[in-house]
Formats: structure tokens, sequence, C-alpha cells
């Protein structure tokens, strides 16, 4: 039984992290979706509200966990008993950082395993801060959230204002 942890802020999440979750989920027999809880990052949605955006998100997903975890990724891979790191790559930007994330980990666990799975065209553009840029000036994030949370985000701004 592979058991994988595909971590994030996911602050919040977009069509291209669901575009990978579902594609990890066929390569895995559980699939475990971690928010991290980093504050230092300052995100815009709470820890929970993170956690319940991906709930709706996924809710005709059952057999998906969502969960969060504080501190050092390693640590709560282990917790989980988990035999994988997923993590997607949308650019060559990505690359750099997610090559010294990978390699940090597998420094402090030579057991962990990190894998990469390149987004979907249609998403490489796409990222949670330039949702929160447009959705912060009223723009138009249809289609790049799921549809089920883009009034929740939304809402989030005029709350703001
Ligand atoms: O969506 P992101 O911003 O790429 O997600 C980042 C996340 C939560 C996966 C990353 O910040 C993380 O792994 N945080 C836990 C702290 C940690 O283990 N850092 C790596 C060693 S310095």
């Amino acid at each position: 039984m592979k058991i994988c942890i595909y971590p994030g802020s996911f602050d919040p999440v977009t069509c291209g992290h669901l575009d990978i979750i579902y594609r990890a989920s066929k390569i895995c027999d559980k699939l475990i979706v971690a928010v991290g809880n980093n504050e230092s990052k300052k995100p815009l949605f709470t820890t929970e509200e993170r956690v319940n955006l991906l709930k709706l998100a996924l809710k005709d997903r059952p057999d998906i966990e969502i969960d969060s975890f504080s501190g050092l990724l390693i640590d709560y891979v282990k917790k989980r008993n988990a035999d994988f790191v997923i993590k997607g790559l949308r650019a060559l930007s990505d690359f750099e950082y997610e090559f010294q994330m990978a390699l940090l980990n597998k420094n402090q666990d030579p057991n962990i395993e990190t894998l990469f799975l390149v987004t979907s065209i249609n998403y490489s553009y796409l990222s949670s801060s330039a949702v929160k840029e447009l959705a912060r000036n009223k723009g138009n994030i249809d289609g790049l959230v799921p549809d089920c949370i883009k009034d929740i985000i939304m809402k989030k701004f005029e709350d703001k204002r």
C-alpha cells in the first residue's frame, strides 16, 4: 500500500492543484493532501479555512484525505508512514525551489522520495498568488478555482475592503 502526501500552502486551492490531486490519486493507494501551517508566509486564509476549501473542492472524493501539519514536512511524512511526497511543477521557475526542498528533505531522511508531476499545460500559468491578485481587484477567477469555492474567495476580499 503506497501512501503519498501532496503538501502545499493551498492559499487557496486552484484548478491547477486539483489537476495534480486527481492525477496523483491514480498512482497511489492512499493520497493525503496536507496544508502546511506556515504562519510566516502570512496566508490569506487560515489553515482551517484552507482545509475547508479543499474539503469543499474534493467533496466527491472521500477517498482523498485532507489534513494539515505544522513543523517539518519530513516529520509529518514519517508520522503518517507515507512513502512519497508529491509535488507539482509548473515551469522551470518552480524547479530550483522544489529541487532544493526535495534535496533538503532527503538530507534529513534519505528514505523520503519526492515525485514530481508536471502540470497540465492549461494550468501552467496558474498560481494561488495570481488568483488572489485577481480577486483582490475584482477580476474574473472563473475556471481558475473550483466553482464551489469561487464566491468564498471573492467574499474574503469584500470583507477586507
Ligand atoms: O504550496 P507551497 O508554498 O509550495 O507549499 C509549501 C510547503 C508547505 C510544502 C513547504 O513550505 C513545506 O514543506 N513546509 C514545511 C517546512 C519544511 O519542511 N521545509 C523544508 C525544509 S527547510
